[in-house]
């Protein structure tokens, strides 16, 4: 695992957005793997400036979203579709029909299911999968359990997931208890994965999945066994991490 760190949030999403654009100048027609949450949002913003400035074309770039939650329409502006459009999509050249977000008002969660991970099969699978770290060591939302899912499904989000993301919403009654993600399978598969945290408040399970054993428990933890993850983070999010491994090499 390549392990990047930075000074500050700013900095790692700089870095971040500058390794997503080698990705897409190196292959114009690259499959995105993207993420929601609050983290990527300033390396979103980065992107955008690099195609202000002519830097950046995505037309022929594919996306493909981690998750998305059950129940909410695409203009609910909690719905990671409305998230990626406002911080993303609207600002550049991608083609709408290339941007696939699971469909969050389809209650058929079988079909929606289904219909992810064709989408990816068909796009060839993701060139470059970009993550960001829950507070309990989920990726996507895929929550820590007994085993790793593999492919697309519907998970019931814990109290804790719930809990973090009512920040989000007006109030904690508001936030889905359901929502639908890329399995740990799907997200293993992708050829690069680039996974971004920031602050103090990560600093635990960082140092629990980089450091720790291998365990669902721990969703993230999995990411050790891919050939080819970089991490970019912040010193906060780094300091226990580092402590630990300074011990360990003592
Ligand atoms: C959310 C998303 C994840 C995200 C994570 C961390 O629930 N489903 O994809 O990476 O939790 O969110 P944040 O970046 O806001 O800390």
């Amino acid at each position: 695992m390549n392990i990047i760190q930075t000074k500050d949030y700013n900095e790692m999403s700089r870095k971040a957005a500058n390794l997503i654009s080698a990705q897409i100048i190196m292959k114009p027609d690259c499959v995105l793997g993207l993420a929601t949450g609050s983290t990527p949002e300033q390396t979103y913003a980065y992107l955008v400036d690099a195609y202000n400035n002519g830097d950046l074309d995505f037309s022929k770039v594919s996306s493909v979203n981690l998750d998305e939650y059950r129940g909410l329409t695409p203009d609910n502006d909690q719905s990671y579709r409305y998230f990626m459009q406002k911080n993303l999509f609207d600002h550049v050249n991608i083609k709408r029909e290339n941007t696939f977000v699971p469909d969050g008002m389809e209650l058929d969660a079988k079909k929606v299911c289904k219909d992810h991970d064709d989408i990816m099969r068909k796009l060839g699978g993701i060139d470059l999968q970009l993550l960001g770290l829950g507070l309990n060591g989920h990726i996507g939302f895929n929550e820590p359990s007994d085993d790793f899912p593999k492919g697309t499904h519907c998970v019931d989000l814990t109290e804790s997931t719930i809990q973090a993301n009512s920040r989000f919403f007006a109030s904690i009654d508001e936030v889905p208890t359901q929502a639908y993600t890329m399995g740990i399978q799907s997200i293993m598969m992708a050829k690069k994965i680039l996974i971004i945290v920031n602050g103090e408040a990560k600093a635990d399970i960082v140092a629990k999945a980089f450091l720790g054993p291998v365990t669902p428990q721990v969703p993230a933890s999995i990411l050790q066994m891919h050939p080819d993850v970089t991490l970019v983070a912040d010193e906060a999010a780094l300091s226990i991490y580092n402590k630990q491994l300074k011990e360990l090499n003592d």
